[in-house]
């Protein structure tokens, strides 16, 4: 295992929410209690029309990946309202989100656009974090594992292994995001495992250097027994990573 893998990763979905004004107000406050941490990697994905004001104020602080939402998998053309994975790397993105839960369920993004994302961002350089996560239904049908490693084959299939071995995983149970509702530790390390033996399958031993990050209803109350949990390296959070002190003390973890 890599010393990067042993890194914990603390990542910030703000979802639509902190313009630019707000951004800028935001990480004055977060950076006064978030002081560099070996042992930490911090990546927020603002909306994209805060990127640029985020990429400004960690000027300073390096150590911090800013990060967009989701990309287009053309680099460039006609598609009113869209943003390309190689605009996103040079206004200052280092990693995008791929295939989260409500692009998927909320704009119909199907695995195969998903993929699409995939290689677009590894093509632009960019580290794509994929996210797999089972709706209610799906969980109550006892598919949860098929469709996790579903989505985990689909948004790998066209890059190659060496690209593979570098993204990030972010398993969140639909039913549980902004519900209040958090899958035990016992059930989010459950769906891990079966995550990380699906990578195994796809890049042997370098799997063990992948992140996978759990997200779904996370707060301060409950972010510790999660890290604990096996095979679970960081937490991908919406709601309480809008509050800059409730989201350092996260990050402290
Ligand atoms: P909440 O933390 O608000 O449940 O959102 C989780 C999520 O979707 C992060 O990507």
């Amino acid at each position: 295992m890599t010393a990067d893998a042993m890194r914990l990763v603390f990542a910030a979905n703000w979802k639509m929410h902190l313009g630019p004004s707000d951004t800028r107000a935001f990480m004055r406050a977060f950076l006064t209690h978030y002081a560099r941490r070996p042992d930490r990697r911090v990546i927020f994905f603002p909306p994209a029309l805060s990127l640029t004001t985020l990429v400004d104020a960690l000027r300073d602080r390096p150590d911090i990946e800013p990060g967009v939402q989701n990309i287009h998998w053309e680099d460039k053309g006609a598609f009113t309202g869209e943003s390309s994975a190689p605009m996103a790397r040079d206004a200052g993105a280092k990693v995008v989100l791929v295939g989260h839960s409500e692009r998927r369920h909320v704009f119909g993004e199907t695995d195969d656009e998903t993929a699409k994302k995939m290689a677009a961002a590894v093509r632009a350089g960019l580290v794509p974090m994929l996210c797999v996560g089972e709706k209610i239904e799906e969980r109550e049908a006892g598919q949860t594992q098929a469709v996790v490693v579903r989505q985990l084959r689909a948004g790998t299939s066209v890059i190659e292994p060496h690209a593979i071995a570098g993204i990030l995983v972010a398993y969140e149970p639909v039913w549980a995001i902004g519900t209040g509702k958090t899958a035990t530790p016992e059930d989010a390390s459950a769906t891990h495992q079966v995550i990380r033996h699906e990578l195994t399958v796809l890049v042997g031993d370098k799997a063990a250097a992948i992140p996978i990050l759990y997200g779904g209803s996370v707060n301060q109350g409950n972010a510790q027994a999660l890290l604990a949990a096996a095979e679970v390296n960081g937490l991908l959070v919406g709601g309480a990573s809008l509050d800059p002190e409730g989201w350092s003390t996260i990050v402290r973890t």
